[in-house]
């Protein structure tokens, strides 16, 4: 007798949920073995069937192998169909996000000792998919990248007003995967109370001006804020140079214990924002350098020696996979040009947020950097993201944050 592995599919009965009439969508076995062990992602192959008529953004219920996974929502117009939200059996409601962000809360309260800004949601990350949240003090900045998250914001709304006291909720969404998910490419507006021009926030023992509206991603790289303190360890006495400064945030901590620093960056907004957070800390500005200019411009013409510790940072150079071999080229030029123009011993502070390059493909880069520029590195430090932007292990698509100390060593 063969044995009958098709009553799952009998869809006259269970293409809606009996209990709360929510659709259903089925898949395929091997697909469910890996939902159900943590990855929140399926994409458009691995659907077996689903429930007719299935709108965008809608949420379903999520069966595998004849068996309930999760809950999750689906978007028939993105390459990741369903994202779940729940591997319990549980409703979807103002609640249910109460309950996310004070679970969250909870796991990163002590990270709120030494700063009063800080990542509150990071998406799949934090187990809201297509979902992030920024604190600063009594603002909250939201960015919503997925239809499904979108439809499920005025209850994201309701239950951040219930667990934190905010003045403002202003949305900040630009990132271009929301066009392929049919949204708007950009909103900048402010969903709750009053934004206030510039918001001055703590960090570690430095003070930084936000301005959410006119900054850049939700106003600050909060991200690199771990770093930021560990670089200090390397910066007594030394001529830093930080490359892609956005608003200084390296360069005020390099300033408390550097001989010299000069700060570039292409964007001239970003520029006086530094000069400022310089002031608001307490330095003149005028001792400084900054400069607004393409840091690949800015490498070739540096002579050699003039800094002893160069800081790269820049921008993702790759939104997708298509773009990974021309960001790998680029990387390969920063890394070289700073190393050639750094001396002997000299040290390279090299980070990368580009989420399509691990970091095993980071170290070749910089070994290959190496190479170019005919010197050898050793690595005297090692870093990611702090843990208010968490990794999961079933997750690892969530670990982007690449942060190197490196030193030059003549070829020996
Ligand atoms: C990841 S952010 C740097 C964040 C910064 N390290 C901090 O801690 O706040 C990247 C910065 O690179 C700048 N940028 C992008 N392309 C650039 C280029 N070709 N030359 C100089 N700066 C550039 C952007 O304006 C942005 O400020």
């Amino acid at each position: 007798m063969i044995a009958d592995t098709t009553d799952h599919l009998l869809w006259d009965v269970k293409e809606r949920d009996t209990k709360n009439n929510m659709p259903v969508v089925y898949i395929k076995p091997s697909v469910g073995v890996n939902i159900s062990a943590g990855h929140p992602w399926v994409f458009s192959g691995g659907i077996e069937k689903s429930a007719p008529n299935l709108a965008d953004g809608e949420l379903v219920r999520i069966y595998s192998d004849k068996r309930f996974i999760g809950i999750g929502y689906h978007n028939s117009a993105s390459d990741i169909r369903l994202r779940v939200l729940t591997w319990q059996d549980r409703e979807i409601n103002t609640e249910f996000f109460v309950q996310r962000f004070q679970e969250i809360l909870a796991r990163k309260a002590k990270l709120t000792k030494h700063t009063d800004a800080f990542r509150l949601v990071f998406s799949e990350s934090d187990f809201l998919p297509g979902l992030v949240i920024d604190i600063y003090k009594s603002t909250a900045v939201i960015q919503i990248h997925s239809l499904g998250m979108e439809k499920l914001k005025p209850m994201i709304l309701s239950a951040l007003k219930k667990v934190i006291k905010l003045r403002c909720i202003h949305e900040k969404s630009e990132l271009s995967v929301r066009t392929r998910e049919g949204l708007d490419k950009e909103v900048n507006k402010t969903l709750f109370g009053e934004l206030d021009d510039e918001i001055i926030i703590q960090e570690n023992n430095f003070k930084f001006a936000i301005n959410i509206a006119e900054g850049q991603k939700t106003g600050f790289f909060l991200d690199q804020r771990e770093n930021r303190k560990a670089l200090l360890e390397w910066c007594n006495r030394r001529k830093v140079l930080n490359c892609f400064s956005y608003t200084g945030g390296f360069s005020v901590y390099a300033a408390s214990r550097a001989q010299s620093v000069t700060s570039v960056d292409i964007s001239k907004p970003a520029i006086s924002a530094a000069r400022r957070n310089f002031e608001l800390n307490g330095y003149l500005p005028n001792d400084f350098e900054f400069i607004a200019e393409d840091v690949f411009e800015y490498l070739k013409n540096l002579s050699y020696g003039n800094f002893d510790l160069i800081i790269l940072d820049p921008p993702s150079f790759a939104k997708n996979r298509s773009q990974v071999k021309n960001a790998i080229k680029a990387y390969i030029t920063i890394n070289s040009k700073a190393l050639e123009k750094l001396p002997d011993n000299g040290l390279l502070v090299s980070s990368s947020c580009t989420t399509h390059i691990d970091e095993i493909t980071f170290v070749k880069i910089l070994h290959q950097s190496a190479v170019h520029a005919k010197c050898r590195l050793v690595v005297l430090e090692s870093r990611v993201q702090p843990a208010d932007h968490p990794y999961l292990l079933s997750f690892p698509e969530g670990r982007y944050l690449k942060y190197f100390v490196l030193q030059k060593i003549a070829i020996p």
